[in-house]
């Protein structure tokens, strides 16, 4: 094995974690850190006080690196070294080294502040700047203050800028370990192509026609680019004249991909054999491929972003910035010369790309960090004034806050409230905690933990997200429905159905459905049962779900759980029309994904109200798995909504300013019927329609 770069600086770590309690280790990606630190620090004698931490952003990344430390430490996974991610534990009493997501890392300290069975924390991947190890770097400075004499905090990141890492934890040292780089070569395209997709399907055979041997990464945006490029790749290569070139492997790698298709991404190519590794960015630092000699960079990526206005997700294909090209263009110079085709100009990469990747704390909700912070209910953490690397904006802070109060998860007064506290403890969004909280009230326990299961293993569940398109829509009329009721509803008729077949995997592939999907939500329901179990007091008959004595065919304890679940994430038909408008953000007009099993009443209407689980913007903007409401369900919301006071939910002084949500937005209403509609924009007004429309209705019966 060749020596990784940072194994030669030893010494010199040792002794730097030694004599400071916060260390900054710069290091090119592949030099060794997330494998090797914790090796050197073990070694040094460091976990024989306490264990060794190392946290990762992406869960992939935890489990493969703690899967070769593991090897390379001679022991067996989940013994001397393991790992923990969500809903998946491979640790024991005799753990010593543990790779973990930063999440999994936060939601330890909320049961044990001060870490204590640690030694060593190493938050690893900083570059990637993800929301967790923002709110980590944040933690981390509270406890080193606390634990000074044996605790060792160490931040890691591939490129970073070092110095404001530093500065933030009072000039602690940092450490760069030069990695021995081969120069790069860059080509760049003349101009933007207009598919990227056949853009580097063209690259990728132009290399493997005439280029030497070394095998080829590409960089594409996402699992379905992916699939396409392999099977197109694959059709291409096969169709080559014999003996022209040599063999080549076509391999996937992105983060959904099951444990076994990841090795294979690890072990080495046959002889005379060169291998492309069609990946998502989770290759550009997260996970280090041996044998690249030829990048293909599009230039893409796939981003989240969360507009914290309008509650609205957005998955959006935008540049990367040019911290990401250099990474990129580097992993082609790990172990000899190496090319990168870079598919756009020069001019792009100089004028367009951003410096450095906004970081996530700035594009995302910030729903579930800041009830975790409220959940620490330290005297000395105020949320608004949080000690983050680089602050989030005041208005995603308080829409965070404004979201919490509608669930009930903090008081008028911004407290943590009885039920925000029990939220906090579960690993879920904070609209699934408060669901299970509520169902476990109503007495429909175990119908809410199947759907929040279902919810978390919704990706792995379908073979695509076509696929979930045309499972709903047209596979055959025994398949649930939902009862016309919402996809929540149909996710738990998914699993009783299944559950009635006693597990079997041959009706989830009859159906369509992975079995892994399936087999894993079996597995997070009876972890979420667990859990609640030791959470709430008195008993939980949680386990029967065999038989659904909850309620009727109406569903009717669940979706009002769910709709207390989600009372942030309510939406208002409009009257005449089939659209919706959003009540807990500023007044959006949306739709009903297509996908979606809600069906209309007789007279051809969706419900008056629906809950939903997330609005995503595409070419319109969509809800996506909703669920139909009730009216009474939702009068007690509306009026919380109204009186929402974002000063005084943030510790201001409650002079009643105007209320930020009252600034109207202009919406651009959709054209049906050759009509427009005009939605009155203001609280007052909605709240008023509301209660006339439930007075019509009630005077009626
Ligand atoms: O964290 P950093 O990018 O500095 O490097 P690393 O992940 O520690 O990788 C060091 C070496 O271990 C590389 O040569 C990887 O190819 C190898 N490695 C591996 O073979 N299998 C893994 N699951 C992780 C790393
Ligand atoms: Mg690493």
């Amino acid at each position: 094995m060749v020596v990784l770069p940072i194994l030669n600086f030893e010494a010199k770590i040792v002794e730097t974690v030694e004599q400071n309690p916060v260390v900054v280790i710069i290091g090119e990606t592949g030099s060794g850190k997330s494998t090797q630190l914790s090796q050197i620090l073990h070694r040094k004698g460091y976990t024989r006080s306490g264990i060794i931490a190392v946290t990762q952003p992406r869960r992939v990344a935890a489990v493969s690196v703690a899967r070769r430390v593991a090897h390379e430490l001679g022991v067996r996974l989940g013994e001397e070294v393991g790992y923990a991610i969500r809903f998946e534990d491979r640790t024991s009493e005799k753990t010593r080294i543990k790779y973990l997501t930063d999440g999994c890392l936060l939601r330890e300290s909320l049961s044990n502040p001060e870490l204590k069975q640690y030694s060593v924390i190493i938050l690893d991947e900083a570059h990637e700047r993800s929301l967790n190890t923002d709110i980590l770097l944040g933690l981390m400075k509270r406890l080193v203050k606390m634990r000074s004499s044996n605790f060792k905090v160490l931040i890691t990141s591939a490129t970073l800028d070092s110095g404001k890492v530093s500065s933030f934890f009072s000039n602690c040292p940092i450490l760069t370990v030069p990695g021995k780089l081969f120069p790069v070569e860059i080509l760049y395209s003349s101009e933007r192509p207009t598919s990227y997709l056949e853009s580097s399907l063209k690259a990728a055979l132009d290399i493997h026609t005439r280029e030497p041997k070394g095998d080829v990464l590409i960089f594409m945006t996402g699992q379905d680019d992916i699939d396409k490029m392999v099977s197109k790749l694959e059709e291409k290569v096969q169709k080559l004249e014999e003996g022209s070139c040599m063999d080549a492997v076509i391999l996937p790698l992105h983060g959904s991909l099951p444990p076994e298709m990841q090795v294979r991404v690890f072990s080495k190519a046959p002889p005379n054999c060169r291998r492309f590794i069609v990946a998502t960015n989770i290759a550009e630092t997260s996970l280090t491929v041996d044998g690249v000699v030829y990048v293909i960079d599009s230039g893409y990526v796939k981003q989240r972003q969360y507009n914290p206005s309008t509650g609205m997700y957005s998955l959006d294909v935008v540049q990367i910035s040019r911290v990401q090209a250099d990474q990129r263009a580097g992993r082609a110079g790990r172990t000899c010369p190496g090319k990168c085709y870079r598919l756009y100009p020069s001019s792009v990469y100089h004028d367009e790309f951003l410096d450095v990747t906004i970081p996530e704390i700035q594009r995302s909700s910030l729903t579930g960090s800041v009830l975790y912070l409220k959940s620490l209910d330290l005297p000395d953490i105020d949320i608004l004034k949080f000690d983050f690397l680089d602050p989030p904006s005041r208005e995603s802070l308080e829409d965070a806050l404004k979201q919490l109060y509608l669930i009930d998860a903090i008081d008028d007064y911004g407290l943590i409230t009885h039920v925000g506290q029990t939220m906090a403890e579960l690993p879920l969004d904070p609209s699934l905690s408060r669901t299970l909280i509520e169902a476990n009230e109503l007495g429909c326990l175990s119908q809410a933990l199947t759907v929040t299961a279902m919810l978390s293993a919704e990706t792995t569940l379908l073979p695509s997200r076509r696929g979930i398109e045309k499972k709903r829509k047209f596979s055959d009329s025994n398949f649930p429905d939902g009862s016309g009721l919402g996809d929540h509803i149909q996710l738990l008729q998914i699993y009783e159905k299944w559950d009635q077949t006693n597990y079997d995997t041959k009706w989830c592939t009859d159906n369509n459905l992975q079995v892994r999907g399936m087999m894993f939500t079996k597995d997070v329901r009876k972890q979420l049962c667990q859990i609640m179990q030791k959470i709430a007091k008195g008993s939980l008959d949680v386990e029967s779900n065999r038989k659904s004595k909850e309620g009727g065919q109406d569903y009717k304890k669940l979706r009002k759980a769910l709709c207390i679940g989600y009372g942030n994430q309510l939406a208002e038909r409009l009257i005449h029309h089939n659209g919706y408008r959003t009540l807990g953000h500023k007044s959006q007009l949306v739709q009903v994904h297509p996908s979606s099993v809600l069906e209309t009443d007789e007279d051809g209407r969706l419900p008056n109200y629906v809950v939903y689980h997330e609005l995503i913007a595409t070419s319109r903007a969509f809800m996506r798995n909703v669920c139909a409401v009730e009216m009474s369900w939702v009068m007690p919301i509306l009026k919380k909504l109204e009186k929402t006071d974002i000063n005084k939910l943030s510790g201001g002084s409650g002079a009643s300013e105007e209320q930020r949500d009252n600034e109207g937005v202009e919406v651009d209403f959709l054209k049906n019927d050759g009509g427009v509609i005009k939605v009155p924009d203001d609280h007052d007004s909605k709240i008023q329609a509301a209660r006339d429309r439930f007075l019509a209705r009630k005077s009626k019966k």
